[in-house]
């Protein structure tokens, strides 16, 4: 029921005009493309996917950053899809998003207390002692010292300015955080801490969060249930748990041989599918499934029938490909690259 969701999308598209049309090159570039997500209060779910599939689109519609082609998008029950920016206004404290680049999201020129306090500002809380108390209590919360508030963005390490940005989207409590990429700017030993902060905030304050990465292993730590994105679609969506051990559709099983793999006998038993060749375009979307061009097990009906997303194998598994039938079990990726080896030896 979408009422018990903080957010629901449902059939969510943005197309851009791309090219020039002085040049007569003008065409459309289908971003998102037909997206259908819910989160639950309190849940974390992860939208991963290779650069170009349209993630960060998605961030942007849901918070209404820009407004989307067509589509619903419910924000605690309210369709925000075509509200304008003034009507948006009561429901901007509900949601706050968070960029991969803490720096450039930042203003260099205001103090740390400043940026954290901001949003009270703009709430239009001017009690200036309000504003400190809220301040002392994020900086805490996010493990800054107290004397950071005084210092500018350049101060700081790329691991604490993702902690200010922390703690400004979480000072007004909103029921949702858009996390885009957060820790993909920042090095392998600090995005560990900056996630179980994520993790330890969410538990303490409730919130439910999209988080956006192109890291599978990162989406696989922080969340709850995933979706994979692929060329502007949700291909498949599930439990975290599920996903990895029961990954169906041909697109996430090789997401998940390419994945890096903490214990090395499991890292032997997975066998590694490289895709062949790069992302198709947006501006040019191939027929049928957009993942044939790609897929080691592509049949005909795959190159003209677009699949829906649907549950095959369990009502809360959805899975966007026609191979996957009840009772059949996932298309073997890795057995038909065994057999092209067998062939060509
Ligand atoms: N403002 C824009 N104008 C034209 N094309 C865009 C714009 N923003 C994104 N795109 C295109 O939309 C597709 C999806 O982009 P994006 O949402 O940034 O993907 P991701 O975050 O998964 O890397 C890409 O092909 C990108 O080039
Ligand atoms: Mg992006």
């Amino acid at each position: 029921m979408s009422a018990e969701n903080v957010l629901t999308v449902r059939g969510l598209t943005k197309h851009y005009l791309g090219g020039s049309r002085l040049r007569g090159t003008q065409h459309v570039v289908r971003a998102v493309d037909g997206v259908d997500l819910r989160i639950a209060a309190g849940e974390i779910l992860g939208l991963v996917g290779e650069s170009g599939s349209g993630k960060s689109t998605v961030g942007r519609c849901v918070t209404r950053l820009t407004t989307p082609t067509s589509g619903t998008i419910e924000l605690l029950g309210k369709d925000i899809s075509r509200r304008s920016q003034r009507q948006l206004r009561p429901l901007r404290r509900e949601v706050h998003i968070v960029f991969q680049d803490p720096y450039s999201s930042l203003n260099p020129r205001m103090t740390i207390g400043e940026i954290i306090a901001e949003p009270l500002r703009q709430q239009g809380i001017r009690s200036r002692r309000e504003r400190d108390l809220g301040v002392a209590e994020m900086l805490e919360r996010t493990g800054l010292r107290q004397e950071m508030r005084t210092r500018y963005p350049h101060e700081l390490s790329g691991g604490q300015r993702q902690r200010v940005a922390l703690a400004r989207a979480l000072i007004r409590r909103p029921r949702l955080v858009v996390a885009d990429e957060p820790v993909s700017a920042l090095d392998v030993s600090v995005q560990a801490s900056i996630l179980n902060l994520l993790l330890e905030l969410q538990r303490d304050l409730g919130f439910s969060c999209l988080f956006i990465s192109h890291d599978l292993s990162v989406v696989e730590f922080i969340s709850d249930r995933i979706a994979v994105m692929y060329l502007g679609r949700i291909v498949e969506t599930t439990s975290r748990e599920r996903l990895f051990r029961e990954p169906q559709h041909p697109y996430t099983q090789a997401l998940l041989s390419a994945a890096p793999v903490p214990d090395p006998a499991l890292a032997r038993g997975r066998e590694r599918v490289i895709l062949r060749g790069d992302l198709p375009s947006a501006a040019a979307m191939p027929a049928g499934c957009r993942f044939h061009t790609r897929c080691p097990v592509a049949v005909d009906r795959c190159r003209t029938d677009d699949p829906a997303l649907v549950g095959v194998t369990a009502p809360d598994h959805l899975v966007a490909c026609h191979l996957v039938e009840p009772g059949r079990g996932a298309p073997d990726i890795t057995a038909v690259r065994r057999a092209d080896a067998d062939h060509s030896t």
